[in-house]
């Protein structure tokens, strides 16, 4: 059995992740814990118990995390995501913040994973501002923790937040170079190209949402917003570069809760750019060793996507009992 923690910024598809997750044999989800990012904190705290809700595991511990990135000027991605961060499609009952833990993310992540040594995978799919904050906490935290998944960073220059950059990366660059350079566990980066790469067609989006669940009508609701603008010509053309809907973090966790997945990746030390007019924030991969860095991450290259699909058409459609 997998345990995993979860540190989201929801985001469409970070609830779709977490809906992965919730639908995955044999992983228990031993928290997950909310960092600024698509939308400001407030708004992704209320997002996660939104999920929660609708799969019915409002049983899950939730945490309050970072609600500014370390260095930089805070930005949200409200144009894609909603301004409240799921699609901008309110539940008037909506889950009230009461329900949060009263311990804050980082200890929360420390914790978990000292009670569980060798066994929690982290799955970020947010910007990584609760993680440099975690290993700041307790500098063994990744000897203790069984893999690392992020989604994040680009393998080329193209970017989807600025020229260069990709959104959790650039939102918090500082944040992301810590965790690169100090989480020495077995870690797995989900890219933007990866995930344009592997973009879902609309005709399997539109098959997958039709589906007669509750959680498929949530689903529908709150992607509506993000699957119009990725099929608008000026968001292909600039942006995405793929062919249809970029299900970005929902890669980087199925990856982590189905170890069959994943059929290709390139092992390689990577770093990031904290300097730079249009690159801070930007990925750097030492293809020529010069950084000498002894941890390298496994950058994700390839997935099964007719598996991927499935694992997206069960989410929606499994029952979520603990
Ligand atoms: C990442 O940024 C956010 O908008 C998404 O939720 C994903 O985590 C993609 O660059
Ligand atoms: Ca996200």
């Amino acid at each position: 059995d997998e345990e995993e923690v979860d540190p989201v910024d929801t985001g469409v598809d970070d609830a779709q992740a977490v809906m992965v997750a919730l639908a995955a044999p044999d992983v228990e989800i031993l928290g997950i814990t909310c960092c600024h990012g698509n939308t400001p904190l407030e708004n992704v705290l209320k997002n996660t118990l939104r999920v929660l809700k609708v799969c019915n595991r409002l049983d899950i511990p939730v945490y309050r995390g970072c609600s500014v990135p370390l260095l930089a000027r805070k930005q949200h991605a409200g144009d894609y995501h909603g301004k409240d961060g799921l699609g901008d499609v309110p539940d008037p009952d909506a889950p009230g913040l009461e329900l949060l833990q009263k311990r804050k993310a980082p200890q929360a992540i420390v914790k978990m994973v000292k009670e569980n040594p060798g066994e929690v995978t982290l799955v970020a799919t947010a910007p990584l501002t609760n993680l440099a904050v975690a290993i700041q906490l307790d500098p063994t935290l990744p000897k203790k923790l069984k893999a690392l998944y992020i989604m994040g960073g680009n393998t080329d220059s193209r970017g989807n937040t600025t020229v260069c950059g990709e959104f959790n990366f650039v939102t918090d660059p500082e944040a992301a170079y810590i965790v690169l350079d100090r989480f020495t566990c077995p870690t797995y980066i989900a890219t933007w190209e990866f995930s344009c790469r592997n973009s879902l067609p609309r005709s399997f989006c539109d098959q997958w949402l039709a589906q007669n669940t509750e959680k498929a009508a949530f689903m529908k609701k709150i992607a509506r917003l993000s699957m119009t603008k990725a099929q608008s010509a000026d968001y292909q053309k600039e942006i995405t570069a793929g062919k249809g809907f970029n299900a970005c973090d929902t890669y980087a966790m199925a990856a982590a809760v189905n170890d069959t997945l994943l059929t290709e990746s390139e092992e390689i030390a990577v770093t990031v750019e904290l300097e730079g007019t249009y690159t801070r924030g930007m990925m750097v991969l030492d293809y020529m060793e010069l950084l000498k860095k002894k941890h390298k991450a496994f950058v994700m290259k390839s997935v099964d996507l007719e598996k991927f699909k499935q694992m997206l058409m069960d989410c929606l459609n499994r029952n979520y009992e603990k």
